[in-house]
């Protein structure tokens, strides 16, 4: 990727984007995460005004995006979930008229793939998706990126992606293996794996990539030999609590334990976008606690602590890649 053949673009999705281009975000972030360590300056975008949407609540995307903003020379701003007009008065269109004409970048997360497509097709500057419920592509640029540091180049990975495997980062990983050429396996109950129509369009990718991608219903058998074992919660944001029992009922036998890890074999690493269920240290965790009696859901507190797992650096490099995708496409 030349990074001047991506300026004025969206980046909605990764489906939009070729192999070259997403390992040329990748790479470029690497760059930039050398920079940074260096202390050497690299305000690419000075003076620019990017604005950051969130109907959801949100730590490391939120703060990826502007303490990157802030290290390119950009100037960003935050509207949260109420306080705008956004949805309530004033239609996404007419928000995306209005910020297009104030802003050279806009950053949105809420719900619906439809919403952040929308505000691209009316802002007439850059829009980046900072999770919807179908996507959440900067999180897969920087899943990539910590894989590629630490076991090499991507195509032949192998990852296991295990719970809902449905949802917004499923189907990501599932697209992003798809066109890395790597092997993914999603393992859950039938029920919990990705829509079939995109299944079909990953599966197309796949031949032309060398990808393979795959769906098991057991843990043990599918995570052998893995690179990377990557789950997220089982009930995402916007998701009613009546889906808690069912989720826990379903998706228990799929939690990453020592077990499952060991089965895998001593190279594989430990994934998550986070924030994570592992302990009882947050609201929702002890309620959780209290109703079902679990002090975990979907990873074991042993897995999440252990040398293998990589969730830190991995959330680190939510920044270096963001600001890759920011810097390539102002
Ligand atoms: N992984 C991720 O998107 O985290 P936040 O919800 O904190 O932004
Ligand atoms: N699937 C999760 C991802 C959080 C980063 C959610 O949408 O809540």
């Amino acid at each position: 990727m030349k990074a001047h053949e991506l300026k004025g673009k969206n980046f909605l999705k990764l489906l939009d984007f070729t192999p070259e281009e997403i390992q040329g975000f990748i790479d470029f972030a690497i760059e930039l995460k050398a920079m940074k360590k260096a202390g050497t300056p690299h305000r690419y975008c000075e003076g620019k005004n990017i604005v950051l949407l969130f109907e959801k609540d949100s730590t490391r995307t939120r703060c990826a995006f502007e303490v990157a903003g802030a290290d390119l020379g950009m100037h960003p701003v935050y509207l949260g979930p109420s306080g705008s007009q956004m949805g309530k008065k004033e239609s996404i269109e007419d928000t995306a008229r209005v910020l297009g004409r104030m802003f050279d970048g806009i950053e949105y997360r809420g719900f619906g793939q439809d919403i952040v497509e929308d505000l691209a097709a009316n802002a007439g500057v850059p829009v980046w998706n900072g999770l919807t419920n179908e996507f959440h592509p900067t999180q897969v640029l920087a899943d990539f990126m910590t894989m590629q540091e630490v076991a090499g180049p991507l195509k032949g990975q192998k990852l296991v992606f295990m719970g809902d495997a449905r949802f917004n980062m499923g189907d990501s990983l599932m697209v992003g293996c798809a066109k890395m050429g790597m092997h993914l396996i999603a393992c859950s109950p039938k029920k919990y794996w990705p829509g079939q129509e995109l299944i079909d369009t990953c599966q197309k990718i796949a031949k032309e990539t060398g990808a393979v991608i795959e769906f098991s219903e057991n843990p043990f058998e599918a995570v052998k030999g893995a690179n990377v074992i990557y789950t997220d919660v089982w009930v995402s944001m916007g998701e009613p609590d009546e889906v808690w029992q069912e989720r826990i009922d379903d998706l228990t036998p799929f939690r990453v334990t020592a077990d499952i890890m060991e089965a895998a074999g001593e190279q594989c690493k430990f994934m998550h976008c986070l924030p994570s269920f592992h302990d009882v240290k947050t609201t929702i965790g002890k309620d959780i606690y209290d109703k079902f009696g679990i002090d975990c859901m979907e990873v074991a507190d042993d897995v999440f602590e252990s040398p293998a797992s990589i969730v830190f650096e991995e959330a680190e490099n939510r920044m270096h890649t963001i600001k890759a995708v920011m810097a390539a496409t102002l």
